[in-house]
């Protein structure tokens, strides 16, 4: 609407379908096209944008399609050495360990009181996190800073509250203004662009979330109508001691995601490749478990003409013949399965595990919602689809999705998974909020994005799932590349991390 685009009904379905609408919204400022955006100029919109990304496809290389690139290969494998796992993972008893997974456990009714008593819980559960952080003064509540703002626009005493972000926006000259709601009222902030701070800096060129939760130290203006903010406090987090798996239990899980079967762009032979590896190399003995952080299946109706990029047209066979493929893998490789948002359970977040009238071909395989906290031989892993990616990219300026590991991060340095609410991820209200991270955890793993990462951070390691799907039409539209095919293998007694590609 900021665009001057009245979204029409008819194209709700299609919009929403969409990682970012962006494009669509360059598309008409380069057109100057603006009023009712109905299906005609939708169509056109993306046209233009399609021949847009054709032109600068031509001026680069006069090539009238753009290859897409293979991802680098990695092979980093020295470090993942066959000594460090004396014993094979067929004789490694499963220890899984489900701490949370929402199925059987949803209570919402999703009524406006469980809304509220859901942002309730997090401001309790993230507010006590930030106590626990060395705070310039106790805080306190926010109507009882507005009664005493008279005394409080000190820059020398400053004040501290904690609250939910609200209207977070950036000033014409560059300063962060925002709101922080707690139980008692609101207060509008200001974080100045000119602020000398290395992390304030940061945060105002970065900008905060819709609905997060954060602590602010500072003063009233002498209007008392607003606080300059001094400095910004999130939940603390020091270097993670990651848990390990003793020695005698020193096995490998493994993880992919997105593998959208059923679709014609699911990229089979890879696949097989990967089973083949599984069966062979030495390596592959150390594999215990197979994390699939969601989107196993392309599903039916998740997006206006998904019909026509089909092969499996039915979703019971989708999942069927998932199962069967699940079943090439040797005998000692137990999977734990996620839904994404492709997957036939709710989208709300958190999701419940596939119904079982779906996991009827499956042997060896375990059901989790999404997210899913769990430990596996003692190591605790947070699995999350990563639908929220989405937000985190609309919402901080340093997160991209050619980069899903800076979404993560800011998701582990807020210690929720998906903060705003009425944006892009849909959200169960359930009266308590299990998207905040509780438990830091030692291996944070997510998908949803197609691309691939892997890296420690603050001691967590993160890992960004690699795909099963070759670039789709629609990501070749937007000139996204994805990064499919690549295995990635963590020793749970030593955290050593490697990526194994099958491009
Ligand atoms: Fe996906
Ligand atoms: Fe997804």
């Amino acid at each position: 609407m900021a665009a001057g685009l009245i979204p029409a009904r008819s194209v709700k379905e299609t919009l929403l379908s969409m990682p970012s609408i962006d494009h669509v919204i360059q598309a008409s400022k380069a057109a100057g096209s603006k009023g009712m955006l109905d299906e005609e100029m939708l169509d056109s919109l993306l046209v233009e944008k399609q021949e847009q990304v054709a032109v600068v496809a031509r001026t680069i290389a006069p090539i009238s399609e753009p290859e897409p690139v293979a991802p680098a290969r990695i092979h980093n494998l020295d470090h993942y050495r066959l000594e460090d796992f004396p014993m094979h993972a067929r004789d490694v008893d499963a220890e899984i360990t489900v701490h949370f997974d929402i199925t059987g456990n949803s209570v919402t009714e999703g009524k406006k009181e469980d809304i509220q008593s859901c942002f309730k819980d997090r401001l309790k559960q993230i507010r006590r996190l930030i106590l626990d952080k060395n705070l310039p003064n106790r805080p306190i509540a926010v109507n009882e800073a507005v009664r005493q703002r008279k005394q409080l626009d000190n820059r020398d005493s400053p004040f501290t509250v904690i609250g939910l972000v609200n209207n977070s926006r950036t000033t014409k000259n560059g300063h962060l203004i925002f709101s922080i709601e707690d139980a008692t009222g609101e207060i509008t902030c200001l974080l100045s662009q000119r602020d000398e701070d290395d992390i304030n800096q940061e945060i105002v060129h970065a900008g905060l979330m819709e609905d997060d939760v954060i602590g602010v130290s500072g003063y009233f203006s002498q209007t008392g109508d607003l606080m300059y903010v001094d400095d910004i406090h999130f939940p603390p987090l020091g270097k993670h001691q990651r848990r390990v798996a003793g020695e005698d239990r020193a096995v490998s899980a493994a993880f992919i995601s997105d593998l959208h079967l059923g679709s014609k762009t699911f990229l089979e032979p890879q696949w097989h490749k990967m089973i083949q590896w599984f069966n062979e190399e030495p390596r592959a003995k150390t594999v215990r478990y197979l994390v699939i952080s969601g989107d196993g299946v392309d599903g039916v109706g998740i997006y206006p003409n998904q019909d026509k990029e089909l092969n499996i047209p039915d979703l019971f066979n989708q999942y069927s013949r998932l199962g069967t493929m699940l079943q090439d893998l040797p005998d000692w490789v137990e999977v734990l399965l996620l839904p994404g948002n492709h997957d036939a359970v709710r989208p709300a977040e958190p999701q419940p595990a596939l119904d079982p009238e779906l996991q009827t071909d499956y042997t060896n395989t375990m059901f989790v919602g999404n997210p899913c906290d769990f430990s596996l031989n003692g190591v605790r892993v947070l699995s999350y689809h990563g639908v929220s990616i989405m937000d985190i990219v609309s919402s901080l300026r340093t997160v991209t999705f050619e980069r899903p590991e800076a979404a993560m991060k800011a998701m582990i340095d807020r210690r929720h998974l998906a903060p705003s609410w009425g944006g892009k991820t849909p959200l169960s209200p359930e009266p308590e909020d299990r998207l905040v991270i509780q438990e830091i955890p030692d291996i944070f793993v997510t998908g949803h994005v197609h691309g691939h990462h892997m890296e420690t951070y603050k001691g967590v390691n993160l890992v960004h799932s690699s795909t099963w799907q070759d670039q789709t039409n629609y990501q070749r539209m937007l000139g996204f590349q994805p990064k499919p095919c690549i295995l990635t293998v963590v020793n749970l007694h030593t955290h050593a991390m490697a990526a194994i590609p099958f491009v």
